[in-house]
């Protein structure tokens, strides 16, 4: 009888525990985004607790296979890891007021992390995600393209849901991106951003055209201050993010060569070389596989080049 190879199970390896993390896994296994989902913290009473948790409802999802340990073998073979571990935003501080802290981490984890799954691609969750792409690059030596942080697909979503919002249609019709640094710089392409196929600015409620440009750099202002805002009320983010993560896990997984304002490296992308920042990009089974040239007015561009200083400067003030 001919015999069939067993097909590869897809596996997600999620690293901390905590509310990102476990938010992260719990929205993989909703969505069925692979096979196994395995949770690494050091906190070996808190994981295994977690990884139960979740495991308790694989009759009501997709029957991924959660398992979580406090022993980073657990995270053998994965096909993407997700990093989520370090200190976390508190009220009142910035995503970059974390990047000694959550550098010294990463600096100490990666290196157990590539030898448990040296062919993974690599998300960058934990903040400041834009810093940390570049610091795990270096520390790794893998391909730019494998090492991406989710970046702005979550101010992304946060913008197109306050735009439908006002407009009055669906998310998904919603085609506007924010670009360059997941945190304080970060800003939208208005230029290019659609309704449907009704440039932003054209498109009328009641008569009337409500994104005129008072107006959308209040939205713009908005979606920064937005993760701050909820740190404010409930102490951290965490299921957005843990959506956000997982959309960009899938990209990957199933090869879809979706474009997502995903982070990573840049080489001479609109000049800009040697910093993290999120732009439209191919994510696909190896990771990022094309920047396409996304164009941009004066404006976006002078926000792009502020945005990269603001990384350039914070690696050069942990010493990188
Ligand atoms: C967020 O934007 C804090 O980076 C996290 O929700």
């Amino acid at each position: 009888m001919p015999q069939t190879a067993p097909t590869a199970r897809t596996r997600i390896g999620v690293v901390g525990a905590g509310a990102v993390g476990t938010s992260l896994a719990y929205a993989a296994m909703i969505r069925g985004a692979a096979q196994e989902i395995a949770l690494y913290d050091l906190d070996a009473d808190r994981v295994r607790a977690e990884a139960l948790d979740l495991a308790h409802g694989t009759m009501f999802t997709g029957g991924a296979r959660v398992t979580g340990s406090d022993d980073v073998a657990v995270l053998a073979g994965a096909d993407v890891v997700v990093v989520t571990a370090g200190a976390k935003q508190r009220p009142g501080q910035t995503r970059m007021d974390l990047a000694a802290a959550n550098a010294a981490i990463l600096g100490s984890l990666l290196p157990r992390l590539l030898e448990q799954a040296p062919d993974a691609v690599y998300v960058l969750v934990t903040n400041p995600c834009d810093v940390l792409t570049v610091v795990a690059r270096r520390i790794s030596g893998l391909p730019a393209g494998r090492v991406l942080a989710s970046g702005t697909v979550l101010d992304t979503s946060r913008l197109r849901w306050l735009l439908a919002e006002e407009a009055g249609v669906a998310t998904g019709s919603v085609h506007a991106t924010i670009v360059g640094e997941h945190g304080d710089s970060e800003f939208p392409l208005w230029s290019s951003a659609t309704i449907g196929q009704v440039p932003l600015r054209e498109w009328t409620v009641d008569g009337r055209r409500p994104f005129d440009e008072q107006h959308l750099a209040a939205l713009a202002e908005r979606v920064v201050g937005a993760a701050y805002e909820v740190i404010a009320g409930k102490g951290a983010t965490n299921y957005a993010i843990g959506l956000a993560g997982v959309r960009v896990v899938e990209a990957v997984l199933r090869d879809e060569h979706a474009v997502l304002p995903v982070s990573t490296v840049l080489e001479d992308y609109h000049g800009i070389s040697g910093v993290a920042l999120s732009v439209p990009s191919v994510v696909a089974r190896p990771g990022v596989v094309g920047l396409p040239p996304v164009p941009m007015d004066a404006q976006e561009l002078t926000l792009l080049r502020r945005s990269a200083q603001a990384i350039r400067a914070t690696l050069a003030s942990i010493g990188h």
